[in-house]
């Protein structure tokens, strides 16, 4: 068995232990991600019309690359229609700030199937929700406010694409582009939305803020490891989790600790070496902004700073971080679309990809596998966080259309 070789130099890949991880749940992470909360956001996004668990797709010739025993790639492209997991985060935080008002105005316990049959249209409508995006969170919350009735505005960041931009606005929402980078517009949207009364359904409190709506972004992703675990035929070793902000990493790890205690795999961090906020905080034990530029082909992970929400979590239970090159997550984008380990082809997006990536440096790298007790052995869940969320760009780095490998009209 030979592994293809990686485009990129194996010691490009950076690996971080941390030395706080717990082998099991902590207290910490139970009170902040309770199974009440979970039960609330299964219940009400899986009432959302379109609802349907993510397909696991087996990538047998990433296995054989990578030196171990299986692969399972979750295929979040699939989400709501969405392109991304995100679909369940931002949309969710919506409609329990929407809950709340009307609850607190004496509405009583309105559901999601309540305002998209247009309960309450005329009172919602007043609402305004406002967030910053790199793209995929900004299409949820959009999405949601869609769906639920209420104005939204969406912040973004000079390097967002265009198709990204267009895709959000096609929601209704009313995007501001503004110059700087993600973290800068993370904290324009706080300070408007603080300004204006409008409500922040941020996926990070980095900008400010406390740790409530991201908390409940959170619970809308920890879905993913409920479907995982009635997905899979056996417990998976590892899962290797890309991070942005940390939140989507902290509910794959938190809510693995809290279903599975000590019998919980072992979860690797993915990042840009470029935006290596939580590498560094899982090295350091303590989270500080990466200064200069962060901007990464890998464009969903471009961030600078650590979610305080996530945090917490992050240093209970994320074992490992490892930080790729962009040029790495580039060339296994395109191996994937092109099924190039003989795997039927896959369309997976710049950040979809880097699980995968991260996987294939650490299998081509002796001390890598060691340190991430990487046998031959190993069940190896990847979570492929989005398909082709920026179709065109998607299509000029591999050099196929969406729609020739999905064989569907829009793109996957
Ligand atoms: C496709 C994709 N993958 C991964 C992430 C990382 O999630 P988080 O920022 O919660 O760490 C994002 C965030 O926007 C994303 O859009």
């Amino acid at each position: 068995m030979t592994a293809t070789p990686l485009p990129v130099r194996q010691a490009e890949a950076r690996h971080a232990h941390n030395a706080a991880a717990r082998p099991t749940l902590t207290p910490e992470v139970e009170a902040l991600l309770t199974e009440a909360e979970h039960q609330a956001a299964r219940r009400e996004i899986t009432s959302w019309p379109g609802y349907a668990p993510t397909p696991v797709v087996g990538l047998r010739g990433v296995a054989a690359a990578a030196g171990v025993a299986e692969v399972l790639y979750k295929d979040e492209a699939h989400r709501f229609g969405l392109g991304s997991f995100k679909a369940l985060g931002g949309a969710y935080a919506v409609l329990r700030l929407l809950k709340d008002i009307l609850a607190a105005e004496g509405h009583g316990d309105v559901s999601a199937q309540d305002l998209i049959a247009g309960r309450l249209r005329d009172r919602v409508a007043r609402e305004t929700v406002v967030c910053a995006t790199d793209g995929n969170h900004g299409r949820s919350v959009a999405w949601g406010a869609r769906m639920f009735g209420c104005a939204c505005r969406i912040y973004i960041h000079e390097n967002v694409s265009e198709d990204r931009e267009a895709a959000i606005a096609a929601y209704g929402a009313t995007m501001v582009r503004l110059p700087g980078d993600y973290d800068a517009s993370v904290r324009a949207a706080a300070r408007d939305a603080e300004a204006n009364g409008w409500h922040l359904v941020a996926d990070t409190n980095a900008g400010g803020g406390s740790d409530r709506v991201p908390n409940l972004v959170m619970q809308g992703y920890t879905l993913i490891v409920d479907e995982l675990i009635d997905q899979l035929p056996e417990p998976p070793t590892h899962v290797f989790v890309p991070a942005g902000v940390g939140g989507l990493a902290a509910a794959i790890a938190g809510r693995w600790a809290v279903r599975a205690g000590a019998e919980r795999p072992r979860i690797v961090v993915v990042e840009p070496l470029v935006a290596d906020c939580v590498f560094r905080a899982l090295r350091d034990g303590v989270p500080r902004p990466v200064e200069g530029d962060v901007n990464s082909f890998m464009a969903c992970l471009s961030a600078g700073e650590v979610s305080p929400a996530a945090w917490p979590i992050l240093k209970a239970v994320a074992d490992d971080a490892v930080a790729i090159p962009d040029g790495l997550a580039r060339e296994t984008m395109r191996r994937l679309a092109h099924g190039a380990w003989g795997d039927a082809p896959l369309v997976s997006g710049e950040s979809g990809c880097a699980a995968v990536a991260a996987l294939l440096a650490a299998g081509a790298d002796d001390a890598l596998r060691e340190a991430l007790d990487l046998g031959r052995e190993a069940r190896v869940v990847c979570i492929g966080s989005e398909g082709a969320t920026a179709p065109d760009l998607w299509a000029e780095a591999t050099g196929l259309r969406p729609q020739d490998v999905t064989g569907e009209k829009t793109p996957a």
